[in-house]
């Protein structure tokens, strides 16, 4: 099977980084691993943008101090699904975003809004997907007794977090944890494994082909 790398075959540099749109609904915590990530030196990506759906959230502030574009798109002052994506659209296409990061956005795209940007939307999800999907994923886990919870950095399909899965980090789940303990350790390993992967997809080593994905090993050869 012939894999192919997700955005291009040109593998991104720190002087022609990937442009990412990273939409948020609120703390924006994820974001903020995203804005520390793309400062250091070697860093292949860049955020051109930044999207709330929510007026005056956390988020918006941290795009602020960072110096990046920021807009509030509510999808409240629309009469339809359609028009408020369509807004997302023209944002995204005007600051030439070549990926599309959902880092706690709490809206569900439609195929309308991904056939814009085919298998360039990338989701993080605080749990091992498929499992728990939607939302108090941590919530969901303990309700279970798993003994082992996690998050997942995901591509975007027409589902609720079960698009094709680029990667995994898991951690223990304790029998004292509580909602919060769990998703606070949760939150760890997606702040390291959201930059981490975006990365990997600038410099072309997250390849597809159809709905597989595989990441290229070191030893591979470019294709
Ligand atoms: C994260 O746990 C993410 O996985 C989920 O929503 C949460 C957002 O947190 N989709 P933050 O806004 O990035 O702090």
């Amino acid at each position: 099977m012939y894999m192919q790398p997700l955005i291009s075959d040109t593998p991104r540099t720190p002087k022609n980084p990937l442009r990412l749109c990273v939409f948020v609904s609120g703390n924006g915590s994820n974001l903020q691993a995203l804005i520390d990530a793309a400062n250091a030196p070697n860093t292949c990506f860049k955020i051109a943008l930044v999207i709330s759906n929510i007026k005056n959230t956390f988020a918006l502030g941290r795009a602020h101090a960072a110096g990046i574009p920021a807009v509030t798109i509510c999808h409240n002052d629309f009469s339809s699904r359609l028009d408020f994506e369509k807004t997302l659209i023209t944002q995204c296409i005007d600051y030439h975003v070549e990926l599309v990061v959902l880092a706690g956005f709490m809206r569900v795209l439609s195929p309308h809004f991904l056939s814009y940007f085919p298998n360039q939307v990338v989701n993080v999800h605080p749990a091992l997907c498929p499992a728990f999907p939607g939302i108090h994923a941590a919530r969901q886990a303990l309700a279970r007794g798993v003994k082992y919870a996690g998050c997942t950095v995901h591509l975007v399909n027409e589902g609720v977090d079960e698009g094709p899965i680029i990667a995994q980090a898991i951690v223990p789940v304790y029998p004292d944890d509580d909602e919060n303990r769990l998703q606070k350790r949760i939150q760890i390993q997606e702040h390291l494994l959201l930059p981490k992967m975006i990365q990997e997809i600038a410099i072309g080593n997250v390849l597809i082909a159809d709905s597989e994905i595989c990441l290229r090993k070191k030893s591979d050869p470019v294709i």
